[in-house]
C-alpha cells in the first residue's frame, strides 16, 4: 500500500461521485445496472455526509487516484431493515486489492459509527476478510441479495 495512502469523506471530494459511479455499476450490475433498480449516481450523493449517516469515506493514493471507498448505511439488506446501520457498498479497485485497504476502510468505518453513537454495525456479504473476522466481526444470520445468498455478521464496537 503506498506511504502516501489516505481515507477521506466522498463529502470532502464531491467529485469523486462521477469515477465511483461506473465501478458500483459494474460490481453490483443486478442493483445498480440499466435493469436494476437503484441509481449509484443518486447513492454516492446521499452519502456526501460527515456527521449524519449515510455517509462514505474513500481511500486515495498520492496523486487522489481512488483506490477502494466504503460506507456507513441506515438499511443496506432488504429482509433485515430492524437491524442498523450497516457497512456498505464496500469496494477496492482491483490491482489495490490484498493489500489492506479494506481493513483501513474499516476501521474507519467503525470509528465514525462510534462518534456517531452507534455500539455496533453490521455487514451483508458473501463473507468477511479474515482482518474483520479477528476484529470481531461475527456471523449472525444468512440471507438473500440480488446476487444470491449472502451471510450477516456484526461487530459490537463497545463493552
Ligand atoms: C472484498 C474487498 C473489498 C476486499 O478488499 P481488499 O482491500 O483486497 O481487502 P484486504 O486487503 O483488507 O483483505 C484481503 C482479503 O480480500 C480477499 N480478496 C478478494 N479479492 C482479492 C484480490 N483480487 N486480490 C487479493 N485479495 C483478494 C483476500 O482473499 C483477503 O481475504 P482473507 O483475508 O480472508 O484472505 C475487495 O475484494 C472487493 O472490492 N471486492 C468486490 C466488492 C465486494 O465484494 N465488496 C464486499 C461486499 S460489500
Amino acid at each position: 500500500m503506498p506511504e502516501d495512502f489516505k481515507i477521506i469523506y466522498l463529502a470532502d471530494a464531491r467529485e469523486l461521485v462521477v469515477p465511483l459511479a461506473p465501478l458500483f455499476i459494474e460490481e453490483w450490475e443486478p442493483y445498480y445496472g440499466r435493469q436494476g433498480p437503484g441509481d449509484a449516481e443518486t447513492d454516492l450523493n446521499d452519502c456526501c455526509n460527515r456527521d449524519a449517516i449515510p455517509l462514505a469515506l474513500v481511500a486515495i493514493d498520492g496523486d487522489g487516484e481512488i483506490m477502494g471507498t466504503a460506507a456507513l448505511k441506515a438499511r443496506s439488506i432488504e429482509t433485515h431493515r430492524h437491524l442498523s446501520p450497516w457497512l456498505a457498498a464496500m469496494f477496492v479497485v482491483e490491482r489495490h486489492r490484498g493489500h489492506g485497504v479494506s481493513a483501513a476502510l474499516v476501521a474507519e468505518i467503525e470509528k465514525n459509527a462510534l462518534r456517531l453513537g452507534y455500539q455496533r454495525i453490521y455487514v451483508g456479504s458473501r463473507g468477511v476478510t479474515s482482518a474483520m473476522r479477528d476484529s470481531g466481526w461475527t456471523r449472525l444470520d444468512e440471507a438473500e441479495s440480488l446476487r444470491g445468498p449472502i451471510e450477516i455478521y456484526v461487530k459490537e464496537l463497545v463493552g
